[in-house]
């Protein structure tokens, strides 16, 4: 924070909690090269910054990201693409830090927006939140993760069906088939909550939360048997920290944890 970038705002409204907020308003947030360089600083900020427990993404009432920039593609020929390896930089951004991110989605989440809101770790959105992976009528497909985790939120055929399509879909269908944790009527109702819970997240020992957030993550990649092995060994290794003795002696104490996030 401190920082000023010309495509993000990032703010600290609540303790322990970073915002950032997409802010290309001319281009409905598209996702640019500047504008996710200036994302990746932000997010590897707040991760460093000992102050920070979690961070909120979000965009504007009108647009969390109306996709990539297809104004920034159109012209990019194949070698370009594959020999500079085109998004591998941002197609993982949320899960290049350890703190937890909650996107906060309202209006347009089309294409890379969508794919950004689904990489955070917790997705609220509103009722009228515009979702959808449209690449397929640009002749192209999804390309940050959005046919894999699309598909594992709400299933193969209704995934299939919106990315053949390119149909969007609301954010109170994204609540019902499991893709938002919680939909609110109003933008500001979901920017509210996803900063009170980010609040919540960030007055636990950093240490847990982001083991936590490791644990849950590795479920998406391993079966259960070995997934449940990695979590008993993160589980063991949280007996080294400082917070573990901390947490279980306020317990006992019937005291509040003065967390030392060691
Ligand atoms: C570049 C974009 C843009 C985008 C909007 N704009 N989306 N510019 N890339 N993805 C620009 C418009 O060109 C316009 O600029 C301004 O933002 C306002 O948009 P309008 O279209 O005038 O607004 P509206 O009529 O309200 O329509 C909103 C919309 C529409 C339905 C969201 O803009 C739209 O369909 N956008 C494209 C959505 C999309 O296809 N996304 C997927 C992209 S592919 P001017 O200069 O005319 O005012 C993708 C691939 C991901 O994301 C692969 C890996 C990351």
């Amino acid at each position: 924070a401190g920082k000023s970038y010309e495509y993000i705002k990032v703010s600290t409204p609540r303790t322990g909690v970073g915002m950032i907020e997409l802010h290309r308003p001319k281009a409905l947030n598209a996702l640019f090269t500047p504008l996710m360089l200036e994302l990746n600083a932000a997010f590897k900020a707040f991760d460093k910054d000992p102050s920070i427990g979690a961070m909120v993404l979000t965009g504007s009432h009108k647009a969390f990201a109306a996709g990539a920039d297809i104004k920034e593609m159109s012209t990019k020929t194949f070698a370009e693409a594959y020999g500079d390896d085109f998004i591998e930089s941002w197609s993982e951004l949320p899960n290049t830090v350890k703190k937890p991110v909650i996107s906060a989605v309202n209006g347009h989440a089309l294409g890379g927006g969508c794919e950004l809101a689904m990489m955070c770790d917790i997705l609220y959105c509103s009722e009228k939140a515009n979702f959808g992976q449209p690449e397929v009528k640009l002749g192209i497909i999804p390309g940050a993760g959005g046919s894999q985790r699309l598909t594992r939120a709400i299933g193969k055929s209704k995934a299939m069906e919106l990315i053949l399509t390119g149909k969007t879909f609301s954010g109170q269908n994204a609540y019902d088939w499991g893709l938002a944790a919680r939909v609110f009527e109003t933008a500001e109702q979901c920017v509210d909550a996803a900063l009170e819970t980010a609040e919540t997240i960030a007055g636990y020992s950093h240490i847990a939360v982001k083991a936590c957030k490791e644990v849950v993550n590795k479920s998406q990649d391993l079966g259960v048997r070995e997934g449940v092995e990695f979590e008993r060994r993160v589980f063991h290794g949280l007996f080294g920290s400082e917070d573990q003795t901390i947490g279980m002696t306020a317990f006992a104490e019937k005291k509040k944890a003065q967390w030392t996030h060691r």
